[in-house]
């Protein structure tokens, strides 16, 4: 009998493409201030590409075309796929069937889940119309054990058309968080900003006379005081300011702003309990409890005197009473959100202060963050203003229209928006744009598998390379080395045919501490003793490696397993 295990089944769930690891190609008109031209506009990239990259394409090629070079390397991936809810989007197409739209995201994420570092992070942003199913897929592929939180953000109020239907309001959506690997993972501690606790209400007047002589008033005695005034006539003055006028003196004074409460005798040590003691013996003296490792405690008339400083917490720049950040995000609502970043993306685009609390989370400076829906670039371009390195993908005319202008506003300073304050952007950086390139291999008039007549000799060595598992770095000096894939192992890629006499000049050169794999047309090699070459024919080599001059994985995946069509057409039992 067959082991089972818990899953999730769907139909053509079954159904892997192969994919083709593409090449990039780099639209240098598109790219902006990239780090290459700055450090050495004159040489030829290599097409191994460090910079920050907008790739313009299908995610599930680009995912793939990623894998060699960054697998383990995404410190943090955010995703906001099309929410399949079924309504023909403006700016994308999202009504999928819910198998094909699982066998999508499966695909998708199964590649991403490679990319992710061992102590990285994916946030899956999804609303509640395949939330249940895409945890269970996710649970399948990153392991249950690393499903850390499911994050309710409240992305929207009561109100407009959706407060009519019937029934509840949908005013929330989620953020499904998953550890690559639970045991690595170390998020750091965030706060969110809460009220001010008003049972801070006592003010210290005497700070500057020393601990020992502080003694206090009412908060908004002292507050008023600052103002010429009584407390009931402050309040009379400022009306509806006055709060916030409060707000700010606590938080210019928060040292001062104090309450007390009184410690449980009988559950405090002893050396607690001896300041208690003399607090009480005499109340007009403050006393100090200094302790190894732990805060001082301060004690007047036997209790703990607690300041408003120890509350405050740095959120978005500013110090504010903060709490542990929790699961519910109902605080990002973005009321400038169709003007963040200066372009129009409506029902998708998500705020900035969502991403950079994602990025906070899980990233520090110089990590790579990676959006492979990236509509109109909110990701990156948080990213981009928090000093991380990051990849966008993007199928549409987005990454054109919206994406890259977004992007070069935010690297010339201009984009002031959305989280620029906080961080104080000041602009900086660059990036590159790609294309994916077409596919290697194309049938020929006859049907049979040719390389592509688009294929320059540099494009096919780089592209044979990441076939064969090469890291493609071409030599200045040695025109038979094209890449490595260990220190002594190394690639040559032509489409000329190799004599005898030019493979053992090859041979030679390359020395017996070194090997070397040629991919070539053809060879004549017949009976030689050439041990450190291999040698190996192209197209023939990689003909069987996958699938080839594919270029649409996104809508045009048949999920429906051919030889079974007919069976699903008769069974009644099927909805
Ligand atoms: C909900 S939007 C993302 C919005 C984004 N979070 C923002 O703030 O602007 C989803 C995006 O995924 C893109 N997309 C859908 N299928 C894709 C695919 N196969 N490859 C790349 N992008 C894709 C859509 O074009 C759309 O722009």
């Amino acid at each position: 009998m067959n082991k089972q295990k818990l899953e999730l089944t769907w139909i053509g769930k079954d159904k892997r493409p192969r994919l083709e690891p593409r090449i990039f190609l780099e639209d240098k008109n598109l790219s902006f201030q990239s780090s290459f031209e700055a450090s050495n506009p004159e040489s030829k990239p290599t097409q191994s590409f460090n910079d920050n990259l907008l790739i313009h394409g299908d995610n599930l090629l680009a995912l793939k075309a990623l894998e060699h070079q960054y697998t383990g390397m995404i410190k943090c991936v955010y995703i906001d796929p099309p929410f399949n809810t079924g309504e023909a989007f403006e700016n994308y197409d999202d009504g999928l069937e819910h198998s094909t739209w699982l066998t999508l995201m499966r695909d998708r994420l199964e590649l991403i889940h490679k990319l992710i570092s061992k102590d990285g992070t994916l946030f899956l942003h999804i609303d509640d119309n395949e939330l249940g199913y895409v945890i269970v897929l996710l649970d399948e592929i990153f392991g249950r054990d690393n499903r850390v939180n499911i994050v309710t953000f409240k992305q929207g109020s009561a109100t407009g058309h959706k407060a009519i239907n019937p029934g509840l309001v949908t005013v929330t959506n989620y953020l499904l968080v998953y550890a690559k690997n639970k045991k690595e993972w170390s998020p750091k501690r965030l706060f969110t900003a809460r009220e001010r606790d008003d049972r801070y209400s006592q003010f210290i007047y005497n700070y500057e006379d020393g601990y020992t002589s502080w003694d206090y008033k009412t908060l908004s005695l002292a507050f008023s005081e600052t103002l010429g005034m009584k407390p009931a006539e402050a309040k009379k003055k400022l009306g509806e300011k006055y709060e916030k006028e409060l707000n700010d003196f606590v938080l210019k004074n928060p040292e001062r702003v104090i309450r007390t409460a009184r410690p449980d005798y009988s559950s405090v040590g002893q050396s607690v309990r001896d300041v208690i003691d003399l607090s009480q013996k005499d109340p007009n003296t403050v006393f100090l409890l200094k302790r190894d490792g732990y805060s001082d405690m301060y004690f007047k008339k036997g209790e703990r005197i607690l300041f408003y400083k120890d509350k405050l917490k740095m959120v978005d720049g500013e110090l504010v009473a903060g709490e542990p950040l929790t699961n519910l995000w109902n605080d990002i609502l973005s009321n400038n959100l169709h003007k963040e970043g200066g372009v129009k993306f409506p029902k998708g685009k998500k705020p900035e202060g969502l991403i950079k609390r994602v990025l906070e989370l899980c990233t520090t400076e110089g990590d790579f963050v990676l959006d492979s829906f990236s509509g109109s670039g909110t990701t990156v371009a948080v990213a981009h203003k928090m000093n991380r390195r990051w990849i966008a993908i993007e199928l549409d005319e987005q990454a054109l229209t919206h994406i890259q202008p977004r992007l070069k506003n935010v690297i010339t300073g201009r984009d002031q928006d959305g989280i620029s304050k906080s961080v104080n952007w000041q602009g900086g950086g660059g990036f590159r744009y790609l294309r994916l390139a077409p596919s290697l291999l194309k049938k020929d008039d006859w049907g049979n598998w040719v390389i592509n007549k688009e294929y320059n000799a540099e494009m096919l060595a780089e592209a044979v390379c990441k076939h064969m598992g090469f890291t493609y770095a071409p030599s200045q000096t040695q025109f038979w080395n094209h890449g490595y894939s260990t220190e002594t192992d190394y690639i040559y890629v032509t489409t000329g045919s190799l004599a005898y006499e030019q493979l053992k000049r090859i041979s030679e050169e390359v020395g017996s501490e070194r090997t070397l794999l040629i991919c070539c047309k053809a060879f004549m090699a017949e009976g030689a003793d050439l041990p450190n070459l291999t040698l190996k024919k192209i197209p023939k080599v990689i003909l069987n490696k996958c699938e080839w001059d594919h270029d649409d994985y996104s809508f045009t995946l048949n999920v429906l397993p051919e030889e079974q069509d007919e069976e699903w057409a008769d069974d009644d039992s099927e909805e």
